[in-house]
This record gives C-alpha cells, sequence and structure tokens, in this order.
C-alpha cells in the first residue's frame, strides 16, 4: 500500500533501505509476493515489556517476538520496570540487558521525575514518559513538580506521553468490578488530567497517550493522542472480570462505541496497544488485588485487520494510525514504503482470516482479552531487508537494534 492507494508495484531494497519503487524492477534477489498486501512494519509506541525485573511476565525476546508476529516491527518501552528507568546508569544497564534480545527494532523511554539528569537521558532514550497517576510500579508526580519539569528548556522537541489521570479525582476504596473500577478512575479524572498537563508550559511535544473519552480528544486536538485496541474495542460491560481490569479503565458501552466511531472517522491520532502482560495467576486474585493491564502488541494491526471486511475501518486508517503517524511523531525513517525509509515490512493474505486464540499468541502472559476475535495475521515480516518471519516461523531472531 502507497500512501493511500493500493497498487501493484516492486520494492527495491538495497543495504536495509527501501532505495526504489517501480513497475518492473531486477535485482540479485527476488521474492514475488504479488498475491498478497504488503503494509509497512507496524510501530507500537507504547509497550511494556517488563525487563529488566518482571522477566516472569514478558521479557525482551518473548515481547518483541510477539510484536514480529503481530506485524509490528518496531516497539518503544516503557520505563515502569524494576527498577524503573530514571537515571542515565539505569537506562544504560537496561539497554545493556536487553541488547542482542530483540526481534524488532525498539527504544526505550525514560521516567520523567524530579531532579532527572535530562541531557543525559535524552542522548539514550527515545522520549520521556510522565505518569500523573500510580499505575503498575509507577510512582506519580505532582502538579508543582510536574509543572517545573515540563519548563526544562533541554526538552524542547523531546517527545513526553502523558499518561493523564488526575488521582485527586479518583475513588476511595477497591473497585470490585469493571465498573466499578471505570467509576473509581472515571472519565473525569482524565479529563481533568489533560486540561492540566495541557496548561503547563513546555516546549516538549506532548503525546496524551491512552485517551478514553472524546471529550479528551477534544482538548487535545492540537497535541498527538492515542487511542489503544482494548479502549476502542472492549467496554467495562464485557464479563472480563480482573482480564479486562486496566488503567485508565474501560468505559461503558456508549463511551467505548463513541469512541470507536471516533477512530472511524480518523480522530483518535495514533493506536498503539499499551501491552502490558501480567500472568494469569497475578490475574487470578480478587478484583480489587488484581494487576491492571492487559497483552495486545501482537494483536494490534491483526484485529484491526480483521475488521476491515466487516466494519468501516480501512486500510489507509489503519497504515496511517499504526505505521505512518507513531514513526513520524518519533521521526524515525521507519513506517512508510517510500525511497529512503527502512525495509521494514509486513506481508498479509487479507482473505486469510483467523480467530485470535490466547494460547497461540507469543507473549509469556499467555492469554488475551481479544479470544475469538477474527484476525489477519502476517504471512512474512521483513525487518531491515531481512525475512525475520516466514509462514508462521520467527526465522531470524535477535535482529532488533536500537533506533
Ligand atoms: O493498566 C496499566 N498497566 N496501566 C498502566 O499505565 C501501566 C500498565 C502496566 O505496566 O502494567
Ligand atoms: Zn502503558
Amino acid at each position: 500500500m502507497l500512501g493511500n492507494a493500493l497498487q501493484t508495484i516492486c520494492i527495491g531494497i538495497d543495504e536495509g533501505k527501501i532505495t526504489v519503487l517501480g513497475k518492473d524492477l531486477e535485482g540479485d534477489r527476488v521474492i514475488d509476493l504479488s498475491r498478497y498486501f504488503i503494509m509497512p512494519g507496524g510501530v507500537d509506541i507504547h509497550t511494556h515489556m517488563r525487563e529488566p525485573g518482571m522477566e516472569h511476565k514478558e521479557d525482551f525476546d518473548t515481547g518483541t517476538m510477539a510484536a514480529a508476529f503481530g506485524g509490528t516491527t518496531t516497539i518503544l518501552d516503557m520505563p515502569n520496570t524494576i527498577p524503573p528507568v530514571t537515571t542515565p546508569g539505569s537506562i544504560d544497564d537496561k539497554l545493556n540487558t536487553i541488547s542482542g534480545k530483540a526481534n524488532v527494532d525498539y527504544g526505550v523511554y525514560a521516567a520523567l521525575m524530579p531532579g532527572a539528569d535530562i541531557i543525559e537521558l535524552k542522548k539514550r532514550a527515545c522520549g520521556f514518559k510522565l505518569f500523573m497517576a500510580e499505575t503498575t510500579s509507577a510512582q506519580p508526580l505532582v502538579d508543582d513538580e510536574m509543572r517545573e519539569l515540563l519548563a526544562h528548556p533541554e526538552l524542547a522537541g523531546e517527545v513526553i506521553a502523558v499518561h493523564a489521570e488526575d488521582p485527586s479525582l479518583f475513588q476511595e476504596g477497591e473497585a470490585q468490578s469493571l465498573p466499578d473500577h471505570d467509576s473509581s478512575r472515571p472519565v473525569m479524572a482524565e479529563t481533568s488530567a489533560v486540561d492540566k498537563v495541557l496548561n503547563m508550559p513546555t516546549q516538549a511535544t506532548l503525546h496524551l497517550a491512552h485517551l478514553t473519552c472524546l471529550v479528551s480528544f477534544d482538548k487535545a486536538l492540537e497535541y498527538s493522542t492515542e487511542a489503544t485496541p482494548h479502549h476502542l474495542f472492549l467496554s467495562s460491560s464485557y464479563h472480563l472480570g480482573t482480564l479486562g481490569k486496566v488503567n485508565p479503565p474501560l468505559r461503558n458501552m456508549k463511551a467505548q462505541a463513541s469512541l470507536f466511531s471516533a477512530f472511524v472517522r480518523g480522530r483518535v491520532g495514533i493506536v498503539a496497544s499499551d501491552h502490558a502482560p501480567h500472568t494469569l495467576e497475578e490475574k487470578d486474585q480478587p478484583f480489587g488485588k488484581a494487576p491492571s493491564g492487559l497483552p495486545g502488541v501482537e494483536t494490534r494491526i491483526p484485529l484491526l485487520l480483521g475488521m476491515v471486511r466487516s466494519e468501516q475501518v480501512s486500510l489507509g486508517l489503519i497504515q496511517a494510525t499504526c505505521c505512518h503517524d507513531p514513526a513520524t511523531l518519533f521521526g524515525m525513517k521507519k513506517g512508510h514504503i517510500e525511497v529512503g525509509y527502512d525495509a521494514d515490512l509486513a506481508v498479509y493474505d487479507l482473505k486469510d482470516v483467523t480467530r485470535i486464540q490466547g494460547d497461540k499468541l507469543h507473549s509469556k502472559c499467555g492469554w488475551t482479552p481479544f479470544e475469538n476475535y477474527n484476525a489477519i495475521f502476517p504471512k512474512y515480516v521483513m525487518l531491515g531487508g531481512e525475512m525475520i518471519l516466514s509462514e508462521n516461523e520467527l526465522i531470524i531472531k535477535g535482529k532488533g537494534k536500537t533506533i
């Protein structure tokens, strides 16, 4: 798919990059994929690969393998690990630990904390994460800390992904169900957080992560925004129990339906998975005790492709929200089938619709909230000009590099 149009075309690749596009190209090696649909490799800017410190949930090998099997060739990893990525030393340690393990390209975020060495962090991190509320292994900032950090001149032009929930509007007490969880961290907490952060002066590029309601998107029209597949497709009335517990929470059916229709109208910005795996044992606890977060890096694009026939979702919209726009936000030469861009490609047979099965996916956690949903998984995946996945097998491992 070139731009917004389907075309039959040859893609010339040299040294990992797309070097020419044309009708009849010759080369040392020719792969005939003419019966398939080719998209740029997906770019998922919001994942939690859990390494270091929570490798029982996921690690860089399994998490990036799941990405590859879902047609995603670049992931950005969040800093709420153990220890968290807050200092140049912790980011160096993380980069050393994961070096050689990734099956797709990757970047790592640093958490924005008071006293952060922003100059050194930004040399190593793909961007910053700002937590406004408590969530798995993450310490939130209070308003004054946030205001001071955002005004830091060294953050000019840096992407800051914001977890926008205002804890002063959370309800007391432990939620016992998904509707309860929705009311305990209500939509108002999100819209209030969006107001707060957008009113703080900064030269950084703010990216509002996992927004769940239209009011938030309306407030953030001039900013980069993100929706997740779980907020687009799942609601608090689904019988998912703790498997659907996530922050920000799944909303009611009406809110979910209007979010989905905004997505179809091209209004939600980037679609990122917020892949946040926890084991089934951890989820198998009373609702209030179970951790928040659910997996999604492998199903993000396949789920959307599975909807192309039945719903109003277009291939162009999927490509824009999952490949083009996330790559552009971070200035990566990825996510486009264009000359000069990395030869990261995912190849699909659009007739081959299958059903998602948690135990067939590649995340260590072994489950999905999208069990039995229609999906189209890639037949082949190319990373930097090399076929890494072919016919349901990862044939080259560990080829991912830092962006
Ligand atoms: O539900 C969530 N889980 N929300 C987050 O922001 C973090 C995530 C996790 O890391 O488990
Ligand atoms: Zn997250």
